[in-house]
């Protein structure tokens, strides 16, 4: 059994698949404490329904951040916490937290890391004109949104899309593979090999995907499936 430490600032999405795969038997872990810096953050309500402890640290309390992140230590080890997850927590965190739990912080991210770290990457995905984002699971390690990747998911990017649907189609997919990314660890499945993470059996999948699709281009399609014939 895995003991979860979840920390949140807003609405807890993440946490609550993450609690549901739990309650659905899909996840061999519980979560021992959920701590928000936002003492207004819907996650602390989700956490209380569900019976979960919770903790609110405030920024104002602790305003050295170093110190902060001390008694976000203390609390996590208070509850016995072998995996942190970051849902949604805006602060960044310092090396006393990381070096507490190397390589056992896992964040995620709404874009395909490496590209659109930091903040409003929907906004920056669309501005950019990319045909595709998607979500990224990481380790965290002490830059902005580098560690290693655990599991991406890809999602395509239409031409009227607003920086609301988007979200909603990331946040979407970030519900199915957080947990996913949590069950890899729980089951020991994780090695982490310099900047990658990397999974024991992980399967593969053949092929890929187009946006738009080159179906589209039907002329191009065939002659091109004419070309590999001869
Ligand atoms: C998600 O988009 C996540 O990728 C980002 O913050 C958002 C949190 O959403 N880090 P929620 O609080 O889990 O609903």
């Amino acid at each position: 059994m895995t003991n979860l430490g979840v920390l949140v600032s807003g609405n807890g999405t993440n946490l609550q698949a993450i609690i549901d795969a739990i309650e659905g038997g899909l996840l061999d872990s519980k979560v021992k404490v959920v701590i928000s810096n936002n003492p207004g953050a819907f996650a602390i309500e989700r956490a209380k329904r569900h019976n979960i402890p919770t903790e609110i640290v405030s920024n104002k309390t602790f305003p050295a951040k170093e110190d902060y992140d001390r008694r976000l230590v203390e609390i996590l080890k208070e509850h016995s916490v072998d995996l942190v997850i970051l849902a949604g927590f805006m602060r960044i965190l310092t090396h006393v937290l990381i070096n507490a739990f190397p390589m056992r912080i896992m964040n995620i991210h709404p874009a395909l890391l490496p590209a659109f770290p930091g903040l409003n990457v929907q906004k920056k995905a669309l501005e950019h004109g990319v045909k595709f984002s998607g979500a990224t699971v990481h380790f965290v390690d002490e830059g902005i949104d580098t560690g290693p990747i655990i599991i991406q998911a890809v999602v395509p990017v239409y031409d009227d899309d607003t920086e609301e649907i988007l979200s909603a189609r990331i946040l979407q997919e970030e519900h199915r593979i957080y947990p996913q990314a949590v069950k890899l660890f729980a089951e020991g499945r994780l090695e982490v090999k310099g900047s990658r993470a990397i999974i024991k059996d992980s399967p593969t999948t053949e092929g890929a995907m187009e946006n738009p699709s080159v179906t589209m281009f039907k002329e191009m399609d065939e002659c091109l499936s004419k070309s590999s014939k001869k």
